[in-house]
């Protein structure tokens, strides 16, 4: 007699015995289409707001995770004179942007929609330009980095406003408190770092020039 897969379905479930064997390699249909939201919440937003809100969403959570990694790449990646510093604020950079990923997927996911998630995905939709593979000097990647950043504070501005058309109040506090506030300090950080100063001996040209 040949021997029984455990991970066979064609038993009905009441004459299923009890066992610890766990069960692998499953798969079955999605049970919530990407691009839906849940009918009926206890939240008080129809649902073309909360469908339009998770769209909206989904593409600054696509933004920032990319911003995210483009954060690990310069981490990673960056050398020269500054390295120690922009190496550490670099990495301080990436872990706020990770919460900030956390707190947008699920703001979507409680909206009752459904939060993009693998990097194919986020690759497909981000509208921040792909970098090379390859390492890039530090004002290369200081200017990325601040692309980036204008990118999301731009869609902050835009989704903010509709939020607050629509009377999604949450959602127009995230976008403002969390995500504008955070990314406006973090390009102040990276701006700062684009000012060519002298490091030794101060430019006083025109003291010289006066006497
Ligand atoms: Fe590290």
């Amino acid at each position: 007699m040949a021997k029984k897969d455990p991970n066979s379905k064609s038993a009905p479930n009441q004459s299923q015995k009890v066992t610890a064997q766990p069960r692998f390699h499953q798969r079955a249909p999605e049970i919530q289409a990407y691009g839906t939201v849940s009918h009926m919440l206890p939240l008080d937003l129809e649902e073309p707001v909360r469908l339009e809100m998770t769209e909206q969403l989904n593409l600054l959570l696509a933004d920032t995770m990319t911003l995210r990694d483009l954060y690990k790449k310069s981490h990673w990646q960056v050398s020269g004179a500054t390295f120690y510093q922009l190496h550490l604020l670099f990495d301080k950079h990436f872990a706020e942007q990770a919460e900030l990923v956390d707190t947008i997927a699920e703001r979507i996911q409680l909206l009752g929609g459904i939060s993009i998630a693998m990097s194919a995905d986020v690759a497909e939709t981000t509208r921040i330009e792909r970098p090379p593979k390859g390492r890039e000097e530090v004002p290369v990647q200081l200017s990325r980095l601040l692309d980036a950043h204008q990118i999301i504070i731009g869609a902050c501005r835009k989704l903010a406003e509709r939020a607050d058309q629509l009377g999604d109040d949450g959602t127009n506090d995230l976008a403002v408190s969390d995500v504008l506030r955070t990314n406006e300090l973090q390009a102040w950080f990276l701006t700062e770092h684009l000012v060519e100063e002298p490091l030794v001996n101060a430019n006083d040209t025109h003291l010289r020039k006066a006497s």
